[in-house]
């Protein structure tokens, strides 16, 4: 299949993810990404049900507020996210996103974070159906396409992830939106080239940049590759 689109909105965001960085030496991994001209901070939320695993709480997230100017991109893969709004929006959080597979009123839940006046994201996992997403348009800046399914770093990039990056554009083109779409999970040179033919503007990448021996050359070769 060949795409023939780009990346959506034109502009291209990185968002290294921290669950990959060392957690002894995360301010100096941070501080290095951030002088490189990252332009997000992605900080995975985990909650062992919604996911099978475990990471990071508000008290990350309002250490890291205190820490860097980097805008902190929060995913909530947790199965009650309506509870973690408040705190995470008191902790700093500048982009909170919860997945439509959580069992929450997830209309409620994006009402509760534009209120906080953060912007407000909804993500879909591989096998979800991305017209579920067309009733909450209106409420959304950012749509987080997963591109292996969520808990992990490290993970490959599935092949399924064009098909979906490029159905959930034009849902947001044909309903006249200007909305974000950010890919997670398997983001490397190569794939994020593939994801941004798709549509994609906004690529997390934890593994590439954080396990890579040096994560500033990495993060370079990542934007070099979107830019297209
Ligand atoms: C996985 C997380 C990702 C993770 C990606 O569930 O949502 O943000 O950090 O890691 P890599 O880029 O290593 O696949
Ligand atoms: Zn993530």
């Amino acid at each position: 299949m060949t795409f023939t689109t780009g990346p959506i909105n034109g502009k291209i965001i990185i968002a290294p993810s921290i669950l990959s960085a060392d957690q002894w030496c995360m301010g100096k991994q941070i501080a290095a990404i951030e002088q490189a001209g990252a332009e997000w901070l992605h900080v995975d939320i985990m909650d062992g049900h919604f996911v099978p695993n475990l990471s990071f709480g508000p008290a990350t997230v309002s250490c890291l507020k205190k820490r860097t100017a980097l805008p902190l991109d929060v995913h909530l893969m947790v199965q009650y996210p309506g509870r973690f709004v408040e705190p995470f929006a008191k902790a700093g959080a500048n982009i909170l996103t919860v997945h439509i597979e959580a069992a929450d009123d997830i209309k409620k839940v994006l009402l509760q974070i534009k209120e906080k006046g953060i912007k407000a994201g909804l993500s879909i996992k591989p096998d979800t159906d991305p017209a579920r997403i067309k009733p909450f348009l209106p409420l959304l800046d950012l749509i987080l396409v997963m591109t292996v399914q969520p808990g992990f770093g490290g993970q490959g990039f599935l092949p399924s992830s064009p098909r979906q990056i490029q159905t959930v554009r034009e849902l947001v083109l044909s309903g006249g939106y200007s909305i974000d779409i950010e890919v997670d999970g398997g983001i490397n040179a190569q794939t994020a080239r593939v994801a941004a033919q798709a549509g994609a503007n906004v690529f997390v990448a934890g593994n590439a940049i954080f396990a890579a021996e040096d994560p500033v050359h990495a993060l370079k070769q990542l934007r070099q590759a979107v830019t297209i």
